[in-house]
């Protein structure tokens, strides 16, 4: 799906990002620990893209880590700014990195790919990988399923990428897997990988 039409989705008043993403962590939310663990673990600056409410940047910058969000949706840059005044985000899409001469250690991208199917994520991929240190590591979250398919989401239109197929899509991109889940009871996965040098 086009930026504009994805952007054009968020922005939309039907859409209730407080009431669908939050805008602080809670205490007891389930992701925090793998999330936290993660970060704990990059060696230096995180870029959170797809940013959303920035829910994640502020909460990863509340804890210490130099990071900065990037969010294409004015609706949820105006939103996260309001709600974490300290920390960058920056208005703009992965592939807007490309002018970009800035590298980062870490990229989160949590649910932040998940409405790109096969035509459009190996190029985001890509650009992700071409602002990553060598060396840096991606933690991203998505939705699995046995089959490449559109799933229905409450914004609009989500994929479901099975583990080896996106597994190859970031090979190709120039990332090492190092670690996925997928319970096939549910949709939800998550992996994590690494810049690789060689593929560059
Ligand atoms: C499901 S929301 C997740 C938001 C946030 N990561 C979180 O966990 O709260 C997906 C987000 O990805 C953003 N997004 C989608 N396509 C993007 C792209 N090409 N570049 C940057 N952000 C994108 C959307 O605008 C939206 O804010």
């Amino acid at each position: 799906m086009a930026t504009d039409d994805l952007s054009q989705a968020y922005n939309s008043p039907n859409f209730d990002p407080e009431a669908l993403l939050g805008t602080i962590i809670s205490a007891d939310d389930p992701d925090r620990a793998l999330i936290e663990s993660w970060a704990a673990n990059v060696d230096g600056a995180i870029l959170d893209v797809g940013s959303g409410t920035g829910r994640w940047t502020g909460h990863l910058a509340n804890l210490g880590h130099r990071i900065e969000g990037l969010e294409p949706a004015t609706r949820l840059v105006e939103l996260a700014r309001q709600t974490h005044p300290s920390v960058t985000f920056h208005h703009g899409t992965i592939a807007d990195l490309s002018d970009s001469p800035k590298r980062w250690a870490g990229i989160l991208a949590w649910y932040s790919l998940i409405h790109m199917g096969p035509d459009e994520l190996p190029a985001t991929l890509a650009s992700l990988r071409a602002v990553a240190e060598d060396d840096g590591v991606l933690l991203m979250s998505f939705f699995s399923g046995p089959r490449l398919e559109p799933v229905q989401h409450p914004v609009v239109t989500a994929y479901r990428w099975p583990l080896p197929d996106i597994t190859q899509a970031l090979e190709h991109a120039g990332f090492e897997v190092t670690d996925s889940h997928w319970d096939p009871r549910f949709p939800h996965a998550y992996l994590t990988a690494e810049a690789s040098k060689q593929n560059l």
